[in-house]
């Protein structure tokens, strides 16, 4: 029986709700098996629940959007032009906006750092395609990367005098990957929320051996179909058997 996706949302904020705690998740899954639908959900919840300050969005993989909000080329672009008015979502587009450039990816994780640190503003940042932030398998695109500290470092900024219930005090991460394999051991030990699409073949091996995966999950995303995904909370042995989705309504 599939069961309502609103609870996954519950369940992958729940260390922002209990304490404070930004989070890291990961969307794994076979290209067209719903990745950026989910992203897309999770970031409109987040923002919509208050549970981040903004959101910043990687979206210049396709021509017509994936997500919701003030689109920009860049962060040099978004400080030329402040978005303004709600939602709170600032929407990188890159090359696929009229004059655009490629995103310059550091900017966009000084740029979260930043806000939190010296400004007290929480976000979440999305990355829809890992692959964006490497050179090659497990390396980032510069061995300094601002992204490492974000996984290591941003999860909590805010010294507690400062926090407010509900609020992630640091910086959250969503990203999607079709490559298991891709991301570095620090954006993968600091996940802490697996979000499994249908997956088969070698994508799901690598799944397994990079995440140990419980059996019975690995046994079961295999069949699922598009839209339906499993949550898996890193380092729990076992799953906890629900399938949501694929249906919203
Ligand atoms: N639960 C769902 N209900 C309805 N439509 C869905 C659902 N999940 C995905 N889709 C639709 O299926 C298509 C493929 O989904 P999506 O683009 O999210 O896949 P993806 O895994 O991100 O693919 P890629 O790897 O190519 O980026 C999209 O048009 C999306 O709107
Ligand atoms: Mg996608």
């Amino acid at each position: 029986m599939s069961i309502h996706p609103r609870l996954a949302l519950e369940e992958i904020a729940l260390p922002i709700r209990q304490d404070n705690d930004a989070i890291r998740v990961t969307v794994m899954g076979d290209t067209g098996n719903g990745k950026s639908f989910i992203l897309e959900k999770i970031t409109r919840y987040l923002v919509a629940e208050s549970l981040v300050g903004t959101a910043f969005v990687l979206d210049d993989k396709r021509m017509d959007p994936q997500y919701a909000g003030h689109y920009r080329i860049d962060v040099a672009d978004m400080h030329a032009k402040p978005p303004m008015g709600p939602p709170p979502v600032t929407v990188f587009r890159g090359t696929k906006l009229a004059g655009g450039r490629p995103i310059d990816h550091e900017a966009v994780a000084r740029l979260a750092m930043d806000l939190c640190v010296k400004r007290a503003i929480t976000s979440v940042v999305v990355v829809d395609e890992f692959g964006r932030l490497i050179s090659s398998p497990q390396q980032w695109e510069r061995p300094d990367s601002k992204w490492r500290e974000v996984f290591r470092e941003g999860r909590s900024l805010i010294p507690r005098s400062q926090r407010r219930a509900g609020l992630a005090c640091g910086v959250s991460v969503l990203y999607s990957s079709l490559s298991p394999q891709d991301p570095p051991r620090d954006a993968i030990e600091q996940t802490d929320r697996i979000v499994l699409c249908g997956i088969a073949g070698l994508g799901l091996r690598h799944l397994q051996r990079v995440h140990s995966l419980p059996d019975e999950l690995v046994g079961a995303v295999g069949n699922f179909k598009r839209g339906e995904f499993a949550v898996h909370r890193r380092g729990v042995s076992r799953w906890d058997g629900r399938i949501y989705g694929p249906s919203w309504a």
